[in-house]
């Protein structure tokens, strides 16, 4: 299969990572390809071997497809494989990570949602040292919530579903959505703490964008890839890929497209 417009694939566990996409897809018109090894989710519980091959399965099958960009819409995938997977695949990767920037900047305590994968990394740890120590305001407390993400990817079309039970006691200042699946509870986050949450979703669009940009500048030709009919209006399809695309389809349908 080959791409002949500028197209993007994304990759996350199972749903969560639709909400990347639709937040990417009000910035860019390119065609997306979207991967939920939902098979497989959650991730957040799983080893760092196990989470690492089956995220460069699909890549594998990304670079088959002749992407010209890869969005790794799961935090969890991140922090376990960003940096191989940018050595391994020619083609942008656009990783996801949680907003504590934007959430530190405001001081007070801030709670930092996450996988338990996330929760354990290396990467997510010297994030949430090195803002601490730039914002000695900010009270920085993440969490593993460790059956959140599961629970979401089960019950997000169950009519009444409440996941507020699953979420750590507290008056926070901020919350920071640090899963892509807990982004489709955001409002029922936001009033269960009462206090503003934050998600990376936008700043994925703007890096992908960026990305975009950098392609076309390196292009011989000067033309740059995403053109104004690239860009608007926001007509381009989504393509399901792998064993649960009728589920992943059916949670995009349902919670982000217009009807
Ligand atoms: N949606 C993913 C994330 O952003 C993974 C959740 C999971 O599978 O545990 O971390």
């Amino acid at each position: 299969m080959q791409s002949l417009q500028p197209s993007v694939a994304f990759f996350d566990s199972g749903i969560g990572g639709l909400t990347v996409l639709a937040a990417c897809k009000k910035q860019i018109n390119a065609p997306f390809y979207y991967y939920g090894d939902n098979a497989y989710a959650p991730y957040g519980n799983r080893s760092v071997l196990e989470i690492r091959g089956r995220v460069f399965s699909a890549f594998t099958l990304f670079e088959k497809m002749r992407v010209q960009a890869a969005v790794v819409a799961c935090n969890t995938a991140t922090t376990v494989c960003i940096d191989e997977l940018r050595q391994r695949f020619s083609f942008p990767v656009v990783g996801t990570e949680p907003a504590v920037r934007t959430a530190a900047k405001r001081g007070g305590e801030i709670f930092v949602l996450t996988t338990r994968a996330t929760y354990e990394s290396l990467r997510f740890k010297t994030l949430c040292k090195r803002l601490s120590d730039e914002y000695p305001n900010a009270n920085i407390r993440p969490f593993a919530c460790k059956r959140l993400a599961g629970d979401i990817e089960r019950n997000l079309l169950k009519e009444g579903y409440d996941c507020t039970s699953l979420l750590p006691k507290g008056k926070p200042a901020a919350v920071v959505l640090g899963c892509t699946h807990y982004v489709y509870m955001q409002s029922q986050i936001q009033a269960y703490y009462d206090c503003p949450t934050y998600d990376g979703n936008d700043g994925v669009a703007r890096r992908l964008r960026g990305a975009f940009n950098d392609l076309a500048a390196a292009r011989r030709d000067g033309q740059p890839l995403l053109t104004p009919d690239v860009l608007s209006p926001k007509t381009a399809p989504v393509f399901f890929l792998g064993s649960s695309k009728a589920y992943n389809e059916h949670v995009y349908e349902q919670m982000f497209v217009e009807k």
